[in-house]
C-alpha cells in the first residue's frame, strides 16, 4: 500500500516518546450548575451508551437528533442508505429542508431582535451587531438579487470575499434559493480562483471592492477581474460588488454590479426552495497529493446536522451564547463553525475581520473581554504564535465567561495546549482538541467538554456516528492492540460527510474509498493508546500543513515548474516550531542555465501568484539532480529526512539511481560537505 506513517509532523508529540502524559479532569467549574450552565453530557457511561447507540443503531440515533435539531419541510424516511463499497452514502433521503430556514428564519420568526452576528471589523472600533430579523431581510434581499439575475436552484455561484457579514448573507442567500455555494478563500491567488471557478462553472461571482485584514487593503475586486479576463471563465455574466473599503475600483459595464444598488431595489421577502436532504448546499475546493483541487461536495441535510449537532456537544452551545470562531469563512471551518453550526442552534456568532496581532496581540484576549465570548476557536499556530508573546497580553483581559476553548487544523503540541488550558482558559475551561477535515464536514475525532478527561496533544475519543480503525498501512488489516500507528480510516457512514468531488465522482471513490475497502481513508496517521484516545500524527500523503492550511506538495511543484528556468521541482514538509510544518522546494535547473543570486526569491514569488502567499516555500533548495530511483520516481522521503537533520539515517538508498547526489543535497540544506 502506499501510505507510510513515518513521515508525520507531529512524532515528537507521540506519548509513547513521551511517557508522561498528563491527564485533565473536567474543571469542576463547568460542572457547578451556580457557575455554568450543565452541560449537555455530563459522564462518559453517558457519552459511552450515546456512542453505542450511534453507531450500532446509527437509523435511531441520528433520525431523533435530525427531527431535534433541524426542521424539516418534509419528514425523512429512511434515515441512513447506502455504503462505502457503491459509494453512494446518503442521509434522511425523502426527507425536505433548507439551510437558511433553519439558520435564519426560525430564529427570525421566534425572536427578531436576537443577535445573530457580531462583526468585529478590522479596526477594533469598527463593531458591526446584526440581528437575525436584519439578517432575514438582508438575505432575503440578496436572494432576489441572484433570483432576478437568473440564478435557480441547482446552480453554482463563488464567492470571493473578506471576513465581512455580507459574505454571511450572500452564502445564506444560496442556501435559501437551493444555489449552490462556493467559497472561495480571498487569499487564494487570480490563478487559485480562476480554477475554481471554471471547474465550477458558476455564472456569478460575488466580491467586494477591497478587502481589509491587519490594517492593509486586500485588492478583492482587481483578483477576481484578473481571473475572469481569462478565457476559462467565459461563462461568468455578473460580478457583484459589495463596497467595503470604497477604494476606486474598475466596474466593467452590463457584467458588474454594485451590491447596495442590487440590495436597495430588492424585496426583503423572498420564500425559500424546499430542498431534498441531498441536494448540494456547497463545493469547497481542498488540495489533495495529486492532480487540481478537488470540488468537495456537501449535501443539506448531513451536512447541516453535523455542523449543528458538534456545535451543541462539542461546544456545548446554548441558545444565549456568544460563539468565537477564529477561522477563515473560505476554510471549511468558517462554513461549519461561524455560519451554519452556530446559527443553526440560534446562538450568536462572532465574525473576526483582523488577524491576531493587530493592532496588538492582545486582539483574541479583548475580542473575548469586550463580547463576553462563552466559547472561543483557533488554530495551533495561532496560539504558538501568542505565547511567543508573552503572557502579559492574556493577563489584562477579562476571560471569565469563557467555558469552551477549542483548537483544531493540525496535531497541537502539549506545550501548546497546556499555555492555552493556563494561561486563556484559566484551568477552568474545557480544552477541546478537534480533529476533523473538509471531506468529514463536522468534527469526528474530539473531547466532550462536561465528560471527557483531556491528554495534551490528544484529540482524544470519536464523536457520535464515528466509527474510526487505524489500518496497517502494508497489509491494510485492522490494528487492535494499544501504542501502534497506522492509517487513519473510518468504518463506517456519517450524515455529515463529503458526497462526491464535483463532476468527478470517480475521483472521490478512488481517493477515498478504494485505498481501503470498506472504509473511509483520511490520510492521516494516528496512534491510539490504552484508553483508545487517538493521537493523530499528521498526514500520510503528499499533503502539507503550514498553519493550519492545507497543501498539495503536488500543486507547489507546478507552479514552480512555470518558471522557464526550473527543470525539475520537489516540495517536501519539514517541522516548523511555530507553523507546524513548512515548505522545502529542491529546484533544479535547466541545462545552460545558471541559478543567479536571488533566484530562490523569484521562485518563492511565482508560487505566491500562483497559488496564494500562504503556499510561500520557507526554502528554495537550488540542487543539482533530486534523489531518485531508477524508475524516476523522486523520493521525497530522502529529502524529509535530510531537511529534517535525520541525514545519517537514511535508511537503504540502494534503490537510488545515483547514490551521488545525496551528499550534494546534505550540502544544500545544512552547508556540511560530506
Ligand atoms: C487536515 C484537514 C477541518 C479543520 C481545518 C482543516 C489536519 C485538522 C486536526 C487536529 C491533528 C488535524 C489533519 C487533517 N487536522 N485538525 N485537531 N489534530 N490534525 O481542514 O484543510 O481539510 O485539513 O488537517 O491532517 O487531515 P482541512
Amino acid at each position: 500500500m502506499p501510505h507510510s506513517t513515518d513521515n508525520n509532523s507531529a512524532a515528537q508529540q507521540q506519548p509513547d516518546k513521551k511517557p508522561e502524559v498528563v491527564v485533565h479532569p473536567v474543571p469542576s467549574r463547568l460542572l457547578d450548575s451556580q457557575q455554568c450552565p450543565t452541560p449537555h453530557i455530563t459522564s462518559m457511561d453517558e457519552y459511552r451508551r450515546m456512542w453505542k447507540e450511534s453507531v450500532e443503531e446509527p437509523e435511531k440515533f441520528f433520525g431523533n437528533l435530525a427531527r431535534d435539531i433541524l426542521s424539516w419541510d418534509k419528514p425523512f424516511e429512511t434515515v441512513k442508505h447506502g455504503s462505502f463499497d457503491n459509494g453512494d452514502v446518503a442521509w434522511f433521503l425523502e426527507g425536505e429542508l433548507n439551510a437558511c430556514y433553519n439558520a435564519v428564519d426560525r430564529h427570525a420568526l421566534k425572536n427578531p431582535d436576537k443577535i445573530a452576528i457580531i462583526h468585529e471589523g478590522d479596526e477594533p472600533s469598527n463593531v458591526r451587531r446584526i440581528t437575525y430579523g436584519e439578517l432575514y431581510r438582508d438575505v432575503c434581499r440578496m436572494a432576489n438579487v441572484l433570483k432576478k439575475l437568473g440564478v435557480r436552484r441547482g446552480d453554482n455561484v463563488a464567492i470571493y470575499m473578506p471576513m465581512i457579514p455580507e459574505t454571511l448573507i450572500a452564502t445564506l442567500a444560496c442556501a435559501r434559493i437551493g444555489a449552490i455555494h462556493s467559497i472561495v478563500f480571498a487569499g487564494f491567488s487570480a490563478e487559485s480562483l480562476l480554477d475554481r471557478v471554471a471547474d465550477c462553472g458558476a455564472h456569478i461571482v460575488i466580491t467586494s471592492d477591497e478587502g481589509r485584514r491587519g490594517g492593509r487593503n486586500i485588492a478583492t475586486k482587481c483578483i477576481v477581474d484578473t481571473a475572469l479576463s481569462r478565457q476559462e471563465a467565459h461563462q461568468v455574466e455578473h460580478v457583484i460588488v459589495y463596497k467595503r473599503t470604497g477604494s476606486e475600483v474598475p466596474m466593467m459595464e452590463n457584467r458588474d454590479l454594485w451590491w447596495h444598488e442590487e440590495m436597495a431595489n430588492a424585496r426583503p421577502i423572498c420564500s425559500y426552495e424546499k430542498m431534498s436532504a441531498e441536494d448540494p448546499l456547497f463545493l469547497l475546493y481542498t488540495s489533495g497529493s495529486t492532480g487540481a483541487p478537488k470540488g468537495i461536495v456537501h449535501t443539506t441535510g448531513g451536512y447541516l446536522l453535523g455542523a449543528a449537532a458538534t456545535v451543541k456537544y462539542i461546544f456545548d452551545v446554548r441558545e444565549d451564547d456568544i460563539y468565537a470562531c477564529m477561522a477563515d469563512i473560505g476554510w471549511v471551518t468558517g462554513h461549519s463553525y461561524i455560519l451554519y453550526g452556530p446559527l443553526t442552534l440560534g446562538a450568536t456568532t462572532v465574525l473576526f475581520e483582523s488577524t491576531p496581532t493587530y493592532p496588538t496581540p492582545a486582539r483574541f484576549w479583548e475580542l473575548i473581554d469586550k463580547h463576553k465570548v462563552t466559547q472561543f476557536y483557533t488554530a495551533p499556530t495561532a496560539i504558538r504564535a501568542l505565547q511567543r508573546l508573552g503572557d502579559k497580553w492574556v493577563e489584562q483581559n477579562d476571560l471569565s465567561t469563557l467555558r469552551v476553548i477549542g483548537s483544531v487544523g493540525e496535531p497541537i503540541n502539549p506545550e501548546a495546549w497546556n499555555w492555552y488550558n493556563e494561561k486563556v482558559g484559566k484551568g477552568r475551561c474545557a480544552v477541546v482538541d478537534t480533529y476533523w477535515q473538509t471531506e468529514t464536514g463536522s468534527i469526528i475525532i474530539s473531547p466532550l467538554p462536561g465528560c471527557t478527561p483531556t491528554k495534551p496533544g490528544s484529540a482524544t475519543l470519536p464523536f457520535f456516528g464515528i466509527k474510526p480503525v487505524l489500518l496497517d498501512p502494508s497489509t491494510g488489516k485492522v490494528i487492535e492492540g494499544p501504542h501502534q500507528s497506522g492509517v487513519l480510516a473510518i468504518s463506517q457512514a456519517w450524515p455529515s460527510m463529503a458526497r462526491s468531488v464535483y463532476n468527478n465522482h470517480s475521483r472521490f471513490i478512488e481517493t477515498y474509498l478504494r485505498p481501503y475497502p470498506g472504509y473511509y481513508f483520511t490520510g492521516d496517521g494516528a496512534m491510539r493508546d490504552e484508553d483508545g484516545y487517538i493521537w493523530i500524527q499528521g498526514r500520510v500523503d503528499d499533503v502539507i500543513n503550514v498553519s493550519g492550511h492545507r497543501l498539495s506538495t503536488a500543486e507547489i511543484e507546478s507552479a514552480l515548474n512555470t518558471h522557464e528556468s526550473v527543470a525539475e521541482a520537489a516540495v517536501i514538509g519539514g517541522h516548523d516550531d511555530l507553523t507546524g510544518q513548512c515548505i522545502h522546494a529542491f529546484v533544479s535547473v535547466k541545462p545552460h542555465i545558471k541559478a543567479t543570486e536571488g533566484f530562490d526569491k523569484e521562485l518563492t514569488l511565482v508560487v505566491r501568484k500562483t497559488i496564494g502567499p500562504f503556499a510561500a516555500p520557507k526554502r528554495v533548495y537550488i540542487v543539482n539532480a533530486h534523489p531518485k530511483t531508477r524508475s524516476g520516481k523522486i523520493m521525497r522521503r530522502i529529502l524529509r529526512k535530510i531537511v529534517n537533520g535525520e541525514h545519517d539515517q537514511l535508511g537503504d538508498i540502494s534503490t537510488l539511481a545515483d547514490q551521488t547526489v545525496v551528499p550534494s543535497i546534505i550540502e544544500a540544506v545544512h552547508g556540511i560537505k560530506q
